[in-house]
This record gives structure tokens, C-alpha cells and sequence, in this order.
């Protein structure tokens, strides 16, 4: 634990950026649940025996076994981490929508996250977000904010034509949104739609076990079902999926990018990852790296483990808006994301406030947490203007089987304690502004 005049400096050192602080500094880390839980001694155990030839590991091919078992999917490519996946894949979809005649191929997703926005950008497309009306409102409670509207994609598929979309992005949960919940009608309807037009389904799976522990608990119609049946129900409407491993893979680093049935599309992007992540067997991985993931997707999948960490999340989310706190409702399944534009309800989003809120809770608490809002949204491309951001929140990010609930109480006690001095908190304003993905080195100032 450190003092408060302490961090106070510390984080003036960081340019005011919670990326830039040492994670020595830190007192609990609620920064990103990517890559920051806890491995078990299963894990652990398979680290050991880590096959790690160049080509064709024995982990590799244990790996490939569990992604064809939990998800049915024929081909699989390892990669070092989800963006390794939307880098190698992208391009290849971009391609072959432009051979169906698209001139500016589109992406639609209920929410693209910032890297794979970045992601679609480099490749040459266009990344659109239909996320559905009920998920703006933070206050009110619906149990499937992290829905694509439908009909705002059939619509699009109407004015653009089917040719010019290159891929719809059914994104589970849906982080951007408040890490919520996508239903199994929702899934279903947007890949009926797409097949019917021959647009290819991606999901990206960083979280699919906790979206598939949601479908459980809210839809009745799954309530006896058992997580692997509700998995193998999400990615039956897939052709594809990216996944970040560093979050319901349970690993520390670790990613995929698999294929349903199409062959010609796999062995592309196959080539690709030779250039961009590694020979086609470890991606950018070790042997034991695949043999851990591989362990830690099947981990994932167990009903008391998700539900144990499910709880925890909503542990501290009650206790916030027992508090009062303005929460995204209901709390989500990584994270419990604070309404910063409630909060400091004054504050134009120019200033960025719940970037304003994270410094203020580590100065307060040495407790870290991420700015989800218009930093991260950044500008657009080619005007240079801010991209309008759905909401301004402070994400609260609890890594998988790390920290206790008596952390989390410390956590909304400061919380607590900070949020009668909202009004006292500074502007920000940009000291250094990076052109793209502005939220990981931009340095601020206040005013
Ligand atoms: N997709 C989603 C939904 C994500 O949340 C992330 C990462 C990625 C893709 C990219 O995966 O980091 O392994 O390259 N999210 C982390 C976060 C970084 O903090 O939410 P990656």
C-alpha cells in the first residue's frame, strides 16, 4: 500500500494515464481482465509438459482437439492474442468482399472492441456498431444489453447491399456495451439473417463462457441445459471465430482463430499467420502456452467456477448502487462499468470524465481502473473529429480467480468515499495525443 502523495506523484509521472503507471504502484488492479487472472494446478501441470516442436506439437494438436469438442469447429489457427487473430483474418475478408463486387466492405457488429475497430480499419473496412437502444440507458435493467439491432442490420443490408458488408461481428459478451449478454435468439437471428445473404458470421468469443452462463440463467428455454450444450448452441450460427484466450481461456497470454467448415478461407488466412504470428501449429505461442489454453477453455466451461465468478462481479456491483453509485445495469460479466456522465454529470465529454474518475480512484484508493468513453472511441480517420461515444465509463475490471471479495470491499468503500468529492475533480485535457488508440499512451494535463 502506498500514500496518497505518493500516487499522487506517481500518476503525474504517468502523464495522468492509469496505462502508463507501474503495476508495482498499484494496489488492486481492475485495469483489464485480459491476461491477469490466476492459472490452476491443472494449468500448471500442463506448462510442464508443453510440447514444443516447431511444427506440429503434440499441444498443438490437444489444443485443436478441445476447440472441435466444445465448439465444433474443424480448423483451428493458435495465435499470440485476440488482435493476432483479427489481424491475420481481416484481410482476407476484406478480400473476398471485394471480389463479391464491395467497394468499401463493412463490418457490422453489435460492438466492435477498440483493437478490432483498429483492426477492420487497417484492413481497408468499415466498422459500424448496432448495438440495441436498451443498452444506452445505464440505469434501467434489461437482460440482453449486449443485443445487435436487427433490424437496423437488415436495413443496412437493404441500402448498402449484402455485397458490401464483409462480415457481421457477433461480439460475446458484449464488452464495449458493459461486458452484457448477447441472447440465443439474438445470435440466431443475425446469422439467419447473414446466411441468408452469404455474409460470413464472426464471433468474437473473449468472453463466450460467460455469455453462455447468461443464457442459462435469464432464458428459460436453456435453464437444463449444460454450458457446453449452450456453447455448442452460440457457435452452430458462427462460421468463424477470433478469440482473445486471455480471458475464458484462463490463460495469461494465448489466442484463436477457427473455421466452422471453410477450407479455402482457413488455409488463407493459414498463410497469413506464417507472415504475421508464426508456423501454423504454435501462432505465436509456446507449446505449453496451447497446452495451457487448452486446459483453461475446458476449465471455463464449469458452472461453479462461473458462477463463483460471476458472483463476484455482481457482489460488487450491488454494493455500489446499494450506495447509490450509477452503474451500468446489470453489471456485466467481467466488469462493473461506473456511469462517469452520471457522476460528474457537468462535465462535457471533451474532458474526458470518467478518465477524470479512474485518476480520481487511484489517487483516492491505489486502485486501477480503465476509461471506456471517448478517449478510447478516438477520431475519425479521415474528418480527425471525435468519434461520438455511447457512454463515459469508468470500467472496473475484475481478473478470474485473483482477488477476494474483501478486496472488492475495499474497492466500493473508496469508491464511496471518492464520490462525494466528484465535484472537486479536475478537467483533463491532452499534454500528448497519439493519432490512433489515444487511451494507452496519451498524456494529460488538468485545467
Ligand atoms: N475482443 C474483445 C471483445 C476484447 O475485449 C478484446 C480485448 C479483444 C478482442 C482483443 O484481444 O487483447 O487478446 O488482443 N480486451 C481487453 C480488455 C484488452 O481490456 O477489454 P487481445
Amino acid at each position: 500500500m502506498t500514500t496518497r502523495a505518493y500516487r499522487e506523484t506517481a500518476l503525474l509521472n504517468a502523464g495522468l494515464n492509469p496505462f502508463l503507471l507501474k503495476a508495482d504502484d498499484v494496489f488492486i488492479d481492475l485495469l483489464t481482465d485480459s491476461g491477469t487472472g490466476a492459472m490452476s494446478d491443472q494449468q500448471w501441470a500442463g506448462i510442464m509438459r508443453g510440447d514444443e516442436s516447431y511444427a506440429g506439437s503434440s499441444s498443438f494438436y490437444r489444443l485443436a482437439e478441445v476447440v472441435e469438442r466444445l465448439f465444433h469447429y474443424q480448423h483451428t489457427i493458435p495465435v499470440h492474442q485476440g488482435r493476432g487473430a483479427e489481424q491475420i483474418l481481416f484481410p482476407s475478408l476484406v478480400e473476398r468482399a471485394k471480389q463479391r463486387g464491395a467497394s468499401k466492405p463493412l463490418f457490422i457488429s453489435n460492438h466492435h472492441f477498440d483493437t478490432t475497430k483498429a483492426h477492420v480499419e487497417i484492413a481497408g473496412g468499415i466498422a459500424k456498431n448496432f448495438i440495441c437502444k436498451a443498452a444506452l440507458d445505464t440505469s434501467t435493467y434489461s437482460d440482453w444489453k449486449g443485443n445487435l439491432d436487427v433490424a437496423k442490420l437488415a436495413s443496412e443490408i437493404e441500402q448498402s447491399g449484402a455485397e458490401q458488408i464483409a462480415a457481421v461481428v457477433i461480439t460475446i459478451t458484449c464488452n464495449s456495451v458493459g461486458g452484457q449478454p448477447v441472447s440465443m435468439s439474438n445470435i440466431q437471428q443475425v446469422s439467419t439473417l447473414a446466411r441468408h445473404h452469404e455474409i460470413p458470421v464472426v464471433i468474437d468469443a473473449a468472453r463466450f463462457a460467460e455469455n453462455a452462463y447468461f443464457i442459462k440463467q435469464r432464458d428459460p428455454l436453456y435453464a437444463d441445459k449444460s454450458i457446453h450444450d449452450i456453447v455448442a448452441g452460440m457457435f452452430v450460427n458462427g462460421d468463424i471465430f477470433t478469440m482473445s484466450a486471455k480471458k475464458d481461456g484462463l490463460v495469461n497470454i494465448g489466442g484463436l482463430c477457427c473455421f466452422k467448415t471453410d477450407k479455402t478461407l482457413f488455409e488463407r488466412v493459414q498463410r497469413q499467420c506464417v507472415i504475421m504470428e508464426g508456423f501454423v501449429t504454435y501462432g505465436g505461442l509456446a507449446g505449453r502456452d496451447m497446452e495451457a489454453m487448452a486446459i483453461g477453455l475446458q476449465e471455463a466451461c464449469d458452472e461453479e467456477y462461473l458462477r463463483s465468478r460471476i458472483a463476484q462481479v455482481e457482489y460488487l456491483g450491488e454494493k455500489l448502487q446499494r450506495a447509490g453509485i450509477p452503474v451500468q445495469t446489470p453489471v456485466g460479466g467481467h466488469a462493473v462499468f461506473v456511469d462517469a456522465s452520471k457522476v460528474l454529470s457537468s462535465v462535457p465529454s471533451t474532458f474526458f470524465p470518467a478518465q477524470m474518475l479512474c485518476n480520481a480512484l487511484y489517487i483516492e484508493s491505489g486502485v486501477r481502473a480503465t476509461e471506456i468513453g471517448s478517449l478510447m472511441m478516438g477520431r475519425n480517420p479521415v474528418t480527425r473529429e471525435q468519434e461520438p461515444a455511447l457512454f463515459e465509463l469508468m470500467r472496473l475490471t475484475i481478473p478470474r480467480r485473483t482477488y477476494t471479495n474483501n478486496h472488492m470491499d475495499y474497492v466500493a468503500e473508496s469508491l464511496v468515499r471518492l464520490i462525494e468529492k466528484a465535484p472537486q475533480l479536475r478537467k483533463l485535457v491532452f499534454e500528448y495525443e497519439p493519432e490512433v488508440l489515444r487511451q494507452f499512451t496519451a498524456r494529460f494535463k488538468e485545467i
